[in-house]
C-alpha cells in the first residue's frame, strides 16, 4: 500500500486546523519537518505546533528530524505521540543506538540520507530500520526542484532491502508530485512527501488521490 505523507511545512499556518482536517480526510501521515538552524540552514517550528497539530490529527505523525543531536529529544517525540522517527544519519555519532532507542520507545525507527550521500551508506543500519527516507532534495527547504537521480537510488536500495529480506520502507522527500510519482512507486517507493505540491495547490484533495 502506497502512504501519502503532506508535508506540514507547506501547510498555511494562519488556517492550521483547516489543513489538518483535510489531511485526516484525505491522506495517510503527517511529515512534520523538524529544522533547527544548524543542521539545516533553516528554522521550521517546534514542540508547540507538533503538539497543536497531534491534538486533532487523526494519522500518524511521522515526524523528520533535521537537527544535530537527534538522541536528545527521542523521548520528548515519543511523548508527544509521534509514531514515525526519523533523524539524518550524519546527524549523529551513534546512530545504530538511537534507531534502538526509538524503537524502544514503540516509534517506527527511521534513517534519512541527502542526495549527495551513497545509498550504501545505510546498508549497516537497515536491520535496525522500519524505514528509510531518500532525500530527493537538499534538507531545509520546501519548494525545491526534485533530482532525478532519485529513482536510480531507490532501486538500489531496494535491492539490497530485498537481498537482505527485510521489511524496511522507503519513503521519498522532495519535489513530489503527480508527475514523478508513478516512477517513484515503480522504482520501489511506498511512502511519498508532498508539501507545495499539495498545499500550493487549488485542490489538495485532488492532488493527493492523483499521487495515490
Ligand atoms: C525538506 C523537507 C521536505 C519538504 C518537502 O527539507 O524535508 O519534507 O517540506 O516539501 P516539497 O514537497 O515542497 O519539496
Ligand atoms: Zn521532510
Amino acid at each position: 500500500m502506497i502512504l501519502i505523507a503532506p508535508s506540514m511545512l507547506a501547510a498555511d499556518f494562519l488556517h492550521l486546523e483547516k489543513d489538518v482536517r483535510m489531511v485526516n480526510e484525505h491522506a495517510d501521515l503527517f511529515h512534520l519537518d523538524i529544522m533547527d538552524g544548524t543542521f539545516v540552514p533553516n528554522i521550521s517550528y517546534g514542540f508547540p505546533v507538533v503538539e497543536a497539530i497531534a491534538s486533532i490529527a487523526e494519522k500518524p505523525l511521522d515526524v523528520h528530524l533535521m537537527i544535530v543531536h537527534p538522541e536528545k529529544y527521542i523521548e520528548r517525540f515519543a511523548r508527544v505521540g509521534t509514531r514515525m522517527l526519523s533523524f539524518h544519519l550524519n546527524a549523529t555519532d551513534k546512530p545504530a543506538q538511537a534507531l534502538l532507542h526509538i524503537r524502544e520507545t514503540g516509534m517506527k525507527a527511521g534513517l534519512v540520507i541527502n542526495p549527495d550521500m551513497p545509498v550504501e551508506t545505510l546498508y549497516p543500519y537497515l536491520h535496525l530500520c522500519d524505514y528509510i527516507i531518500l532525500m530527493s532534495v537538499f534538507a531545509g527547504f520546501g519548494g525545491q526542484r526534485f533530482i532525478e537521480d532519485t529513482y536510480d537510488r531507490i532501486r538500489t536500495l531496494k535491492a539490497e532491502i530485498d537481498r537482505l529480506g527485510l521489511d524496511v520502507k522507503i519513503e521519498v522527500d522532495g519535489g513530489v508530485c503527480p508527475d514523478n510519482a508513478r516512477r517513484l512507486i515503480d522504482a520501489g517507493a511506498e511512502i511519498l512527501v508532498a508539501g507545495s505540491a499539495v498545499f500550493k495547490a487549488e485542490d489538495p484533495a485532488k492532488v493527493i488521490a492523483a499521487l495515490r
